[in-house]
């Protein structure tokens, strides 16, 4: 057969192969060249020039010049860990995902936590959504279910999703505010975007600002399809529970936190982790067929809503743990490459457009982020499970195609891999039927139904803390139009709160309630 050259199994620096020895070794140059002296550079004479001459010099200066990478374009500060996935409950009659067939399976995982907005260096404890993307190494590739601590999205289809980054993070002229939400150009964007209400009452709330990674739940947000051996589909949504429990910090804790240690959170993973209390999540899954999708009054390939958890309860079915950290922040958390198109035999997309595009985002950007086509040869992103393909070249390629054979079909006796018809992914053969057009379904257009349910599903106390957020963050905001305009949709919400907030503000009456704005949804067009 046509094996690919072995990789190390190591997923830190890069194994056997490529492992720089340690302690005590001799120290050489990046060619193995030993080292006299690593203090001094060559000159002509006791007092220089220094002379052109200097290869170690030289080498450990360029290497050195290049050591930064483009940081994320969003969720650049974030922090990860090693662990594994165990199935504690079989569902074959959902999904013929080899992983969930028996129970008690096992594989190893990686999981990166992160800031949304903030620089890479910015603090933990800013008040924003946080990702929660977990890499499962399955025997039939790599899975990733890239969510974030928050159900639902700010936006329902990814062409605006520069617009809502470009407005999130710092103003270009000024270069600030960095990674907080106190924003004037965030605000003026979601005033007129009234899709992005729900989430917002998310970001406002406790939710905005966990007490540490350990104690947040995770979503993957978007619906996705689980398919069964026999073919048949089920909607499924996928929701990560916290064993330590849901934990929050109040605002003014956030702040002195930030101040005192900004790396708080990071810290807190990697101290629990040392000492052995490793932190766990059940996987559940909400699971329900087409004509259930169909009863709801709003679309669930809607990320701005939420399917309700009495509606459709969430099932059980395994466990995360988080028992190892890194060898090496930047060889792993760093380099580390999610996509939401990351998926196995068995799982399967919608046609949610938010998540259509984020299929095509990830891997583009991360062709960049990460210097060319075979990140994948970076440890923390190869499979541990067998694979071969023709897909060969490019900077820094490690794992061409062995022998003769790279490409398909060919007649070679030892002519490498084969598709497989029978055990290969393939896609669920969903009807498709209708005009090309860019206006949303109809069901797109309430806004505000779960953002109003979601602020009365807080406690007294709680709700506080949302009217209380919102006062000191539109506060920030310099143009008085834009706190107006946001103030104004919060009527749709609740009364209380849009009176609380306007009164917080100082505003002698209420600003006028915003006509729910309908853009670009079908019957609906502004
Ligand atoms: C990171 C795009 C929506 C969760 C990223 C990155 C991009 C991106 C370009 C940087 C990836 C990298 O450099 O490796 C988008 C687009 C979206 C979208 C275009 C909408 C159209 C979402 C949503 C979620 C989410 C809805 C949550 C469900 C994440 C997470 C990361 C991330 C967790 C960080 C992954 C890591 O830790 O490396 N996104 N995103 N994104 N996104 Fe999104």
């Amino acid at each position: 057969s046509n094996e690919t050259t072995e990789r190390p199994e190591k997923t830190g620096q890069g194994g056997e192969t490529h492992q720089q020895s340690s302690d005590g070794a001799r120290l050489t140059t990046a060619q193995g060249v030993p080292v006299s002296d690593n203090q001094n550079t060559l000159k002509a004479g006791p007092r220089g020039p220094a002379l052109l001459e200097d290869f170690h010099f030289r080498e450990k200066m360029f290497h050195f010049d290049h050591e930064r990478i483009p940081e994320r374009v969003v969720h650049a500060r974030g922090y990860g860990a090693r662990g594994y996935f165990e199935t504690t409950d079989a569902i074959p009659e959902l999904t013929s995902a080899h992983l969930l067939q028996e129970k008690g399976r096992k594989v190893p995982a990686f999981v990166r936590f992160s800031t949304v907005a903030g620089n890479k260096g910015s603090m933990d404890l800013a008040r924003d959504a946080r990702g929660f993307a977990v890499k499962l190494y399955t025997e039939e590739g790599n899975w990733d279910i890239v969510g974030n601590n928050i159900p639902v999205f700010f936006i329902q289809d990814a062409m605006k999703f520069p617009d809502l980054v470009h407005s999130v993070k710092e103003a270009p002229d000024r270069a600030f505010p960095q990674a907080q939400s106190a924003h004037d150009n965030f605000w003026d964007f979601i005033s007129l975007m009234p899709e992005a209400m729900h989430m917002v009452m998310w970001t406002m709330s406790d939710r905005g600002i966990p007490r540490s990674f350990r104690f947040m739940e995770g979503f993957g947000v978007h619906t996705f399809r689980f398919v069964n051996a026999e073919g048949e589909s089920h909607f499924v949504k996928f929701h990560w529970k916290p064993k330590q429990g849901l934990q929050s910090v109040l605002w003014d804790e956030a702040v002195k936190i930030n101040g005192a240690d900004p790396d708080f959170h990071r810290r807190d993973l990697w101290g629990a982790i040392q000492a052995g209390d490793f932190p766990e999540w059940e996987l559940g899954v909400q699971v329900f067929d087409d004509a259930f999708a169909d009863t709801f009054d709003f679309d669930v390939l809607d990320a701005t809503k939420l399917i309700p958890e009495e509606d459709v309860p969430v099932r059980i079915i395994g466990r995360l743990v988080l028992d190892s950290v890194v060898d090496n922040f930047f060889a792993e958390t760093e380099q580390v490459a999610f996509c939401t198109q990351n998926i196995v035999p068995g799982v399967d997309f919608t046609n949610d457009p938010l998540l259509q595009g984020r299929n095509f985002s990830y891997l583009d950007t991360q062709i960049k982020r990460l210097g060319g086509p075979n990140f994948t040869h970076i440890p923390v992103n190869a499979p541990k499970c067998p694979f071969a393909h023709f897909q060969q070249d490019g900077h820094m390629a490690m794992y061409n195609p062995a022998g003769r054979a790279n490409y398909e079909p060919n007649s070679w006796k030892d002519g490498g891999p084969r598709a497989d018809a029978e055990g290969g992914f393939t896609t669920y053969p969903e009807a498709i039927e209708g005009e090309k057009r860019k206006v949303r379904a109809e069901l797109f257009a309430d806004h505000y139904s779960q953002a109003r349910q979601f602020y009365q599903s807080q406690t007294e106390v709680e709700q506080g803390h949302i009217a209380d957020a919102l006062i000191f963050e539109l506060s920030k905001c310099e143009v008085l139009d834009i706190r107006k305009r946001v103030v104004a949709h919060l009527p749709n919400i609740d009364t209380d709160l849009a009176q609380t907030v306007s009164d917080g503000l100082g505003f002698d009456e209420m600003p006028e309630p915003d006509a729910p704005r309908r853009d670009m949804v079908e019957g609906l067009k502004p």
